[in-house]
């Protein structure tokens, strides 16, 4: 039974005070989460925010990583700091740094297994582009952006939590309905399985426009197994809700 989790990304939003006063309510609400809850926070606030988690059942991550180890990459950064700041997560190919910084496919996975590398859980994100969805070419490409995965990855796969973003759902407010996403998830769990038993076990989160009127009929599908939240994490009560929406 793969439990759910709720993964905020806050992207490039924060400051110290809205921070501490964001996560003030979130703690004071998530008691009783039966998912599996994380924010993904700017690199500069990973300490402040590793230091108000601390002891919590909310849980760390970063947004990207370098895919060096170290060495005069300036303006990058390490794994091994990420670790050392107490994530557990780190977000990688995510559309915002596949469509910006124009990232790979095999850079995405060589990233991946970096975060593996130094003992961290990737959060591997996928996803089409509207033009790619109304050209009929969804499932080729989240399957080849998934393949470049596996194939580095391996039996490692397993290790891995999958987010299927549908880039024109993302922070639009057009939500892909909970079918249109089950569909996809149920493509991904495919390829997933091919790979190994274990594989097919990864929890394969959604996102793109997950607010709280949506999040049940998402989250009650049989293969999706939580969000990656963006606008709704930065609003304590929007995030909670999210979260008591998870199976
Ligand atoms: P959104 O972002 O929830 O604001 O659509 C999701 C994401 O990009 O991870």
């Amino acid at each position: 039974m793969r439990q759910q989790f709720v993964a905020g990304n806050w992207k490039m939003h924060g400051s110290l005070a809205g921070n501490a006063a964001l996560l003030g309510e979130v703690l004071a609400g998530v008691g009783s989460a039966r998912c599996e809850v994380a924010v993904c926070v700017p690199f500069p606030y990973l300490f402040q925010v590793q230091q108000l988690l601390q002891a919590s059942q909310v849980a760390v991550g970063a947004q990207d990583c370098s895919v060096h180890a170290s060495g005069a990459h300036t303006g990058e950064v390490a794994v091994s700091m990420l670790q050392e700041f107490g994530c557990r997560y780190v977000i990688v190919g995510h559309s915002e740094r596949r469509a910006d910084h124009h990232e790979s496919d095999v850079l995405v996975a060589a990233k991946a297994q970096r975060v593996l590398e130094a003992g961290m859980t990737p959060i591997v994100c996928v996803g089409e582009t509207l033009q790619e969805r109304e050209a009929g070419q969804t499932a080729a490409v989240v399957l080849r952006q998934l393949q470049a995965v596996t194939h580095l990855l391996g039996e490692q796969t397993a290790r891995i939590v999958l987010a299927y973003e549908p880039v024109w759902a993302i922070g639009t407010g057009r939500t892909a309905s909970a079918q249109q996403a089950q569909e996809v998830h149920t493509l991904l769990r495919e390829h997933l399985r091919a790979v190994s038993a274990a594989a097919a076990d990864v929890r394969i989160l959604y996102g793109g426009s997950v607010k709280p009127d949506n999040a049940q009929a998402l989250f009650a599908q049989p293969d999706i197994d939580g969000g990656l939240i963006g606008g709704a994490s930065l609003k304590a009560a929007d995030f909670l809700a999210i979260i008591a929406a998870a199976r």
